[in-house]
């Protein structure tokens, strides 16, 4: 199939790169020149493991362009995806500008039947208005085109992004269209291999279903995150209450991993979208606000933790802290969101500096903080170490699982971590001398 796909971020380009790996010939268009000519390059801007190579092989063989230009991609596409940022606002609601502006652009480039996808995540009742859009468009230059609208959001993780996108759990198809339906199975057949994954309902349905999919992921950290803290005030170990609550199969184990909130383009974006959509239409959403108001507290758990402890040392000043991780979780260098930008200027405003180091996500921190007093940033996480007088921990990069504890008491000036996600085990940090601040158990 013949596909268009605007947008060429985490979810167009991830989704380009899969449609083309099954077969399908896909134009990818994106505004920016600078970005289309690094593809055309052969440059991904992202990282994401998998995906340059994805990229690089289609591209050799001619099933992957890049353009910037829409009724290029559009040429003899059959469907067509938004896959466009949704920026929050500041009051937490969706700015929809992008989707609309390609909604105008498509309406004025398109020349065949087209099916329009919207995967971006975008509120309740976009889809119809991509609709009128489009209708409008096409009535200011007198044309009849049959298309559709449907909704179709992506679930994919960051850092999973390749093999999420490639075995999904589900495919959502918001239409009500028969022959649309029909066309997006046809589609994702090949990646969900049985029928019963590819559901089709109602297009509001389908908008709603993921928002309150990430709604509840979030939820379950927020709640993890609130026994956390429980936790650690009456002597438990939030470890073992996981474990404990985790066997019974209607909780289970996955995603209730308690750490320093949840960050990223997604969650926190979503939430504050649902809670805003809810009260556009007179609906108090306290569940979620609770949400949303948790993980506010607890991207700031070691930021606190490290505060309290020197509280009782003569304060922050003059004290280094070696920071590992700055990604909002492992495997992306996407620092969106990110529960180190908390630490790091909440600390860095009371006089400690900070030596940090992430395996790919510097260069973003880099430039995301610049002007930060205090904060520097290395290229080994042993060099953050030395001369510090504490590690603290907070994104949970495998390289920081199983480190040389032996290097680390020698650079460190004290024996102390902090650890916002709970990698290591206690009672061996305990026996081989470290001072071992975690999430969920009584310091
Ligand atoms: C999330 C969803 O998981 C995807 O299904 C969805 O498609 C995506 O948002 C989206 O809407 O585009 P992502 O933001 O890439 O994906 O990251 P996750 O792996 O879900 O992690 C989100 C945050 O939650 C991270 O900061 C992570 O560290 C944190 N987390 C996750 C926890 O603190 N505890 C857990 O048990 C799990």
């Amino acid at each position: 199939m013949n596909l268009c796909i605007v947008g060429t971020g985490y979810v167009g380009l991830v989704s380009a790169a899969c449609f083309a790996e099954m077969g399908n010939n896909v134009c990818c268009v994106d505004v920016n020149p600078a970005v289309v000519e690094r593809l055309n390059n052969g440059e991904v801007h992202i990282y994401e493991p998998g995906l340059e190579e994805m990229v690089a092989r289609n591209r050799a063989e001619g099933r992957l362009a890049f353009t910037t230009t829409l009724a290029e991609g559009l040429k003899d596409a059959a469907v067509a995806f938004i896959t466009v940022g949704t920026p929050s606002r500041e009051d937490g609601s969706c700015d929809l500008c992008y989707v609309h502006q390609v909604a105008r652009d498509i309406g004025q480039a398109m020349t065949e039947p087209l099916v329009v996808v919207d995967k971006s995540t975008v509120p309740v009742g976009t889809a119809d208005q991509v609709r009128e859009i489009i209708a409008e468009e096409l009535s200011k230059r007198g044309a009849s085109i049959d298309y559709d609208v449907v909704s179709n959001p992506e679930f994919l993780k960051e850092g999973d992004a390749v093999s999420d996108f490639m075995k999904p759990d589900r495919v959502i198809l918001g239409t009500e269209n028969e022959n649309s339906a029909e066309i997006m199975r046809s589609l994702y057949s090949p990646f969900a291999r049985s029928r019963e994954k590819v559901m089709v309902m109602g297009v509001r349905s389908a908008e709603m279903t993921k928002y309150a999919a990430n709604c509840i992921l979030a939820t379950k950290i927020s709640f993890i995150n609130e026994v956390s803290g429980i936790c650690e005030k009456v002597g438990a170990d939030v470890r073992d209450v996981r474990l404990g609550i985790g066997s019974d199969h209607r909780i289970g184990y996955h995603f209730i991993y308690p750490g320093v909130g949840y960050g990223g383009s997604c969650f926190p974006k979503d939430v504050k979208a649902l809670i805003n959509t809810a009260r556009e239409v007179g609906h108090e959403p306290q569940l979620l606000a609770a949400v949303d108001e948790v993980n506010n507290r607890q991207k700031f758990a070691i930021a606190k933790k490290v505060e309290s402890y020197f509280a009782q040392q003569g304060g922050l000043e003059g004290r280094t802290l070696a920071l590992w991780g700055l990604a909002f979780k492992a495997n992306t260098d996407d620092i969106r969101e990110a529960s180190s930008l908390e630490t790091i200027k909440y600390l860095t405003a009371k006089g400690m500096r900070v030596k940090a180091f992430d395996p790919v996500a510097g260069p973003n921190t880099a430039r995301e903080l610049e002007g930060v007093q205090g904060l520097e940033i290395v290229d080994s996480q042993y060099e953050a170490l030395n001369g510090a007088d504490a590690l603290a921990v907070v994104t949970e990069w495998n390289q920081f699982r199983n480190p040389d504890f032996g290097q680390i008491k020698n650079s460190l000036k004290a024996p102390l971590i902090f650890d916002g996600r709970n990698l290591y085990p206690p009672r061996d940090l305990a026996e081989a001398g470290f001072a071992y601040f975690c999430i969920g158990r009584p310091d």
